[in-house]
């Protein structure tokens, strides 16, 4: 077991460059199992639900070369075990993923109930009932999601809920579907206008990307092709928000602005000065204090949810009161109490956190709970006074590719201990 160790109190400087989308790169993977040949997919992260991702791949039959290059060859052409088994399914929520495709090419799947992050009950009956009415006999018993078809057909899918996977996992059965598939209330994150761009090169028929009706019209097959994963916007905001935590001044490089307008506005509200270019954004904050700003997460283009802990550690030590409303997970605010130890003043009332901002956090022995909780708390630790460690590391592996060296490569003290 790994614990992080930061030293914190030092203003972040400096320039980085953004990973590959880790929620970008998962559907694309498993959109490899619709292909009849490989797929190339460069800018693709290191991190640790990659590597269960492959594994899963590897474990239904399919093989990948790393290129000299650092893109990865991925052959799913010809899986030979249709099942995503509990010991890898439980640590990645997202290997629901593998359904819809394993459906549309292979006709039948067996998939364990996911497990990944503790954010909320988290269910699965988006995808269940879409697939169904696209054609498909599904049995849940065991943990394990038994679905077969005898074909896919093309039918118009009004979801209740808007959501990113249940999206992604019809947008791919629809490619393989008889017929035309309507996807009304649609997701429009840009992972998901990523896997339409991915899916098209393979040959896929689909218009509506960027807007909530996805219109998908099936083709008897898909071929590989050569994809370039797009930036994450999350991990870029996240560095973001640790420069003005700490009234630092940065550069993030290899983005896509664009895909970030509701964090860099608020970024702006807390009283940074930004510069964005095509692909950078530069952060600086000149050593003030940040403005404590109100935040209510809501699906793109409005505020993530995967940027609100990151906020909260903001609020935290910004000067104000400023109210944080999650509206789209039920219980993603396990970074507060230990937010709290640090000495912040926040207090939860429902699914809204009160944040009286303090001047300064102290440095505290913290818990990782999910992926983006704990990011908060690297933020945290970063800001504060003295030395913080987080525990159980391995939540931040999943979502952020070299942490403790890109924050240092920006003037922060982490050091990665074994214990
Ligand atoms: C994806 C992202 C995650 C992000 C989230 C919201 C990936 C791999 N993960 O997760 O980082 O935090 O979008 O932007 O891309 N819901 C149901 N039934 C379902 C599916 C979802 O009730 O069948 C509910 C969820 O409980 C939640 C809401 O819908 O309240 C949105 O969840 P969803 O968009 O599906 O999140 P994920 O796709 O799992």
């Amino acid at each position: 077991m790994y614990k992080l160790v930061i030293q914190g109190g030092t203003p972040l400087n400096g320039e980085i460059k953004a990973s590959g989308s880790k929620n970008a790169a998962l559907p694309i993977f498993f959109s490899s199992i619709l292909a009849d040949e490989p797929l190339k997919l460069s800018n693709t992260p290191q991190l640790s639900d990659i590597s269960t991702t492959l594994r899963l791949l590897m474990d239904m039959g399919a093989h990948f070369i790393l290129e000299a290059d650092s893109s990865i060859l991925i052959d799913s052409s010809n899986l030979t075990n249709l099942v995503a088994d509990y010991s890898l399914v439980k640590t990645m929520r997202a290997s629901i993923l593998s359904l819809g495709p394993m459906l549309a090419k292979y006709k039948e799947a067996k998939i364990s109930l996911p497990g990944g992050c503790a954010i909320g009950t988290r269910p699965v009956d988006l995808h269940l009932k879409a697939l169904e009415k696209m054609g498909a006999k599904i049995e849940v018993k065991n943990g394990y999601i038994y679905a077969s078809t005898k074909k896919l057909v093309g039918c118009q899918i009004n979801f209740d809920l808007v959501s990113v996977t249940a999206t992604e996992n019809v947008l791919m059965a629809a490619t393989l579907a008889d017929g035309v598939t309507t996807i009304n209330n649609a997701a429009q994150e840009p992972e998901v206008t990523d896997l339409v761009y991915c899916l098209r090169k393979m040959g896929a028929k689909i218009s509506g990307e960027n807007t909530s009706t996805l219109i998908i019209e099936g083709v008897d097959r898909l071929n590989g092709a050569e994809y370039n994963i797009c930036p994450d916007r999350i991990e870029a905001g996240t560095y973001l928000v640790a420069a003005a935590i700490t009234g630092g001044c940065i550069t993030v490089k290899n983005i896509q602005p664009d895909a970030m307008r509701a964090v860099i506005g608020k970024l702006i509200e807390a009283g940074a000065d930004i510069q964005t270019n095509e692909n950078s954004v530069k952060l600086d904050m000149k050593g003030r204090r940040p403005k404590a700003v109100n935040i209510r997460t809501s699906p793109h283009p409005n505020f993530p949810t995967d940027m609100q802990a990151q906020f909260v550690a903001l609020n935290a030590i910004a000067q104000g009161i400023s109210t944080v409303t999650e509206t789209i997970f039920e219980n993603r605010f396990m970074h507060v109490p230990e937010l709290c130890r640090m000495g912040a003043d926040l207090k939860l009332e429902g699914n809204t956190v009160v944040c009286k901002g303090v001047k300064s956090l102290s440095g505290a022995n913290l818990m990782a709970t999910d992926l983006r909780a704990s990011a908060s708390l690297v933020l945290a630790g970063v800001a504060a006074q003295g030395t913080t460690t987080i525990e159980r590391v391995y939540h931040l592996d999943r979502g952020y590719e070299s942490i403790e060296e890109k924050f240092n490569m920006l003037g922060a003290n982490i050091e990665r201990v074994q214990h």
